[in-house]
Parts: C-alpha cells; sequence; structure tokens
C-alpha cells in the first residue's frame, strides 16, 4: 500500500476499500470490481490467528484467491494478540501468493478488547511491540496496521505513537474513533491532525466518507495522507470511488440494479439455505437503502422478509421505485 497510485490515468492518491465483516466479503469483492471498481485495493475483513504450525484452508475461504478481484489489490487482515500465532498465518498467505498482511488494532466490540484484541492490542504497549515485531519479521516489506484513537479515550494512540514507529510498517489505517464510540459519534478529525506528522509511516484515513465532496473536504484538510479507505461510504454507493475519481457511471441505476441481482445470486449458489442469504441481503440492504426513494420504508420491509419469495418482491419494488424517480 505505498502512497503511490498504480492504474492508469488515476490521480496520486490511493484509495482502499475497508473491510466489513460480513458486508465486504469475496463475493462482494469479486462482483464490486466486476460492475464498480475505483479503489487500489481492498483489505479483507479480519481472519483469527490459531494456534498450531497449519492454517486450515477453510479459515482463508474468504481470500483464498488473491487474483480474484484484480486490478484491486487484496490485502488479508488478522486479528489475535499471540505474536507465535501470526507467523504460520503469514507463511499459509504467502503460499497462497500474498506480500502483504494488515493487522486488526482497532475492532471495538467489548469481548474482543477485553481479550487484548482489535483495539485491546493498545492496552499493552509490550504485547503490541511482540505483534508489529512479528508480523514485520512474517511478511517483510508489506506488513501494515488499522488502529483507532483509543479505547475510552482519544490519547491511548498518541501515547503508542513510539511503538508504532519502532517499525517498518507498509502503512497505518488511522480510523479516529474511540473504540467506546463503536461507530457512531463524530470522527475526532482534530486527534488525527495531530496525531499525522508524528507517524513514520504513510498514514491511510479512515472514516465516514460518504460523498466526493467528503473526500475533497478531508483531503484538502490533510494534504500529507498518502491514501484513504472507505467502507460505509463505499456499500451504500457502490459509484463512489468512481464519483471521486471524476468518472462517470453510465447507466446508474440498471449497473446498481445488475451488482445486486449478481451479488444475490452467488450469495444463493455459495450459502447453504436461504437463511444465510437473506442475512447477507439484509445486511446490504442496511447501508443500500439510503439511495431509495423511501428507504426506510423499503429497508423495514426488507428486514421482515422470512423468504426469499418476499425479500425478491421487495428489493424488486424498490428497483421499480427508483425507475420512477429517474435515478
Ligand atoms: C459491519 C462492520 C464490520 C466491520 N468489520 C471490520 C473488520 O473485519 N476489520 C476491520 O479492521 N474493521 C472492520 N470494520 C470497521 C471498518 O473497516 C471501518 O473502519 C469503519 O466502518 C469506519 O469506516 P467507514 O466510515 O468508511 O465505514 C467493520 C465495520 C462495520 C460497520
Amino acid at each position: 500500500m505505498s502512497p503511490k497510485s498504480t492504474g492508469p490515468g488515476l490521480t496520486d492518491f490511493r484509495l482502499l476499500l475497508a473491510p466489513l465483516r460480513g458486508v465486504t466479503v469475496a463475493v462482494f469483492r469479486r462482483n464490486f470490481v466486476r460492475f464498480y471498481g475505483g479503489f487500489d485495493a481492498a483489505v479483507a475483513p479480519f481472519v483469527p490467528t490459531v494456534s498450531g504450525d497449519r492454517v486450515r484452508p477453510a479459515l482463508l475461504r474468504d481470500v483464498a484467491d488473491p487474483a480474484a478481484e484484480a486490478p484491486m489489490e487484496l490485502v488479508p487482515q488478522l486479528i489475535g494478540k499471540d505474536p507465535a500465532h501470526v507467523a504460520p498465518m503469514a507463511e499459509a498467505l504467502r503460499a497462497l501468493g500474498y506480500r502483504r498482511m494488515n493487522l486488526n488494532c482497532g475492532c471495538p466490540w467489548k469481548f474482543v478488547a477485553k481479550k487484548g484484541r482489535g483495539s485491546g492490542l493498545l492496552r499493552d504497549a509490550d504485547a503490541l511491540r511482540r505483534m508489529l515485531e512479528a508480523g514485520c519479521a512474517a511478511m517483510p516489506g508489506g506488513f501494515s496496521v488499522k488502529v483507532r484513537l483509543g479505547l475510552d479515550s482519544a490519547d491511548l494512540l498518541a501515547e503508542r505513537m513510539d511503538v508504532f514507529n519502532e517499525f517498518p510498517l507498509v502503512c497505518v489505517v488511522v480510523h479516529p474513533r474511540t473504540a467506546k464510540q463503536m461507530y457512531e459519534g463524530e470522527v475526532d478529525l482534530d486527534a488525527f491532525e495531530s496525531l499525522l506528522p508524528r507517524f513514520r509511516a504513510p498514514v491511510v484515513y479512515n472514516g465516514d466518507i460518504r460523498t466526493a465532496a467528503d473526500f475533497r473536504r478531508l483531503r484538502s484538510r490533510f494534504p500529507g495522507v498518502a491514501g484513504w479507505m472507505i467502507g460505509r461510504g463505499a456499500v451504500a454507493d457502490p459509484a463512489l470511488a468512481l464519483r471521486i475519481r471524476g468518472k462517470s457511471v453510465p447507466n446508474e441505476r440498471e449497473t446498481l440494479r445488475r451488482f445486486h441481482d449478481a451479488l444475490y445470486a452467488d450469495y444463493r449458489a455459495e450459502l447453504f439455505g436461504p437463511a444465510p442469504v437473506l442475512g447477507r441481503m439484509k445486511e446490504l440492504w442496511g447501508y443500500l437503502h439510503a439511495r431509495f426513494p423511501d428507504g426506510r420504508g423499503i429497508l423495514r420491509r426488507i428486514q421482515r422478509s422470512t423468504s426469499l419469495a418476499e425479500f425478491e418482491r421487495h428489493s424488486a419494488a424498490a428497483f421499480e421505485r427508483l425507475a420512477s424517480q429517474n435515478y
């Protein structure tokens, strides 16, 4: 994840698709590249590190094919706290062809953080140092981290700055919220601004980029940022990265519908039974609905659907309403 852009005709910033567990999974990413694109790389939702020398292939199913999303680079993400578990995972990833991996130091869920994983890694400087050391040794030249500002308050990342700066990280992705905030409330841009020049590694900003205007505003405030990671905004508006790059999306409604239908077809082919398919599609609509007229009503009906037939009826009606609005 170097700060340099790679694609032809692209501008001089990097765009990264954020990991959203249960949402930006392989089926989503593959279809995203097919219908939209615009991101240089994606960080995959986290995979837990495990004890032992062998990593079961099932654990890496979501990242089994590093080339499936080309030209968007895929970077697997680990979550864990035991440095001894990092090397076997890195080895399994290298065997698949990966040369990069990311460590989750930001997951805010209490049951994760309490055990010293995710954002909980920030609590203990020595534990953090050992994980960074293990990651850099296991994936030399290709190890990055994703962090938050802290757990209960916004000063812990600043305290750990020297630890991060001991290591040759490819980049540090900063989501400027505390774990306590989860994904709500304001991002703390002032705290981000004061941390930005202190990192030795290139910094990637992540949080609440929902429109091209949001991006432009943040970019002009933080010209020193090497890359921009977008999660929920890109699921709600899959054309967002293209908009940011000033590219047009021909026939937007039709493209969105084809993308949606391809996701649905692939989930049906890949998952067992209607319940997990419904689960995935409901989660997707949790973001997508905002672009639709009467989005909340659509979301309510879709979330109440108990069968695929019911879901199909409500989603088709939603796209018809979009057509009637000349979207
Ligand atoms: C449902 C959901 C799942 C997430 N899963 C992960 C994950 O697996 N790894 C990770 O580092 N962050 C994860 N995140 C955090 C996002 O990557 C991102 O940091 C956060 O959503 C803020 O960026 P955004 O405002 O652009 O969405 C998740 C967030 C949500 C809402």
